[in-house]
């Protein structure tokens, strides 16, 4: 696992940038997964200006999200599809059909995420990009979740609720269940790479990086993945032991 900590959330953003257009230029058709929440703001605008001042293209890639709420319609500004494509594919040149996710008005949610699970794997994502919950959780994979686990719909903890109210109006609620891909699911993919900015984080990070392999913190999974960043600021890496590493870390100020 490479571990990087960058000055500050923005350098972190570029520095994420800089990993995603590697990625996208490298490949003939890069299958990129997304993932949503404040951390991926800088992200976006990063690769939305890398767009328009150098031309960086997406037009070969299909991007994948990660997860997407249940209750709310498929254009409610929080429906992680329209945060996308607001933030991020509406001003690069992305293709008509190539940002693929969850359809949470789905008739059958069951049998839309099975059908999503399969796309996924036949997509074999390259790079895919995670945040991390203040309780441990990758996408909508809450504490407690199994590592096998594949695309389902979840029930969001108590927590999770709190931390992404933020985002919502004063008189709306954050929805109880989400759909999200499982952690199998995310361990597919060739490349992961984790960024977590905050203090809010550091706790999350340490056990993630530093504690014991389990499902009470489910961004330790990536612990078992060969091909792993983790990008930080100073903040979100505060809980971490730098002068004892585990095994392979490599820790850059
Ligand atoms: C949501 C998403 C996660 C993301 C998390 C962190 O819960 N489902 O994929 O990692 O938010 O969000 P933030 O960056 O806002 O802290």
């Amino acid at each position: 696992m490479r571990i990087v900590v960058a000055d500050d959330a923005d350098r972190v953003a570029q520095e994420a940038a800089g990993i995603v257009e590697r990625f996208v230029s490298a490949s003939e058709s890069p299958a990129l997964g997304l993932a949503t929440g404040g951390t991926m703001e800088g992200l976006f605008a990063e690769l939305v200006r890398r767009h328009r001042r150098r031309g960086l293209s997406f037009g070969a890639v299909d991007a994948y999200l990660l997860d997407e709420y249940v209750g709310l319609d498929r254009c409610d500004p929080n429906a992680y599809r329209s945060v996308v494509h607001r933030l991020f594919a509406c001003h690069v040149d992305l293709g008509i059909g190539s940002l693929h996710g969850l359809d949470a008005q789905a008739p059958d949610l069951g049998a839309e995420c099975t059908r999503y699970e399969r796309k996924v794997r036949a997509a074999s994502i390259g790079l895919q990009i995670l945040g991390i919950g203040s309780n441990g959780h990758i996408a909508f994979n809450e504490p407690g979740t199994p590592f096998d686990s594949v695309t389902r719909v979840v029930e969001l903890s108590r927590q999770t609720r709190g931390d992404n109210a933020r985002f919502f109006p004063a008189d709306h609620s954050v929805p109880v269940r989400a759909m999200t891909q499982g952690i199998a699911t995310i361990l597919a993919a060739s490349e992961l790479l984790l960024m977590a900015c905050g203090a809010g984080k550091a706790s999350a990070v340490a056990r993630a990086v530093e504690g014991p392999i389990n499902d009470s913190v489910p961004a330790s999974a990536v612990q078992l993945h060969s091909n792993v960043t983790l990008l930080l600021d100073p903040p979100a890496a505060q809980g971490l032991s730098a002068s004892s590493p585990v095994g392979g870390n490599q820790i850059l100020a």
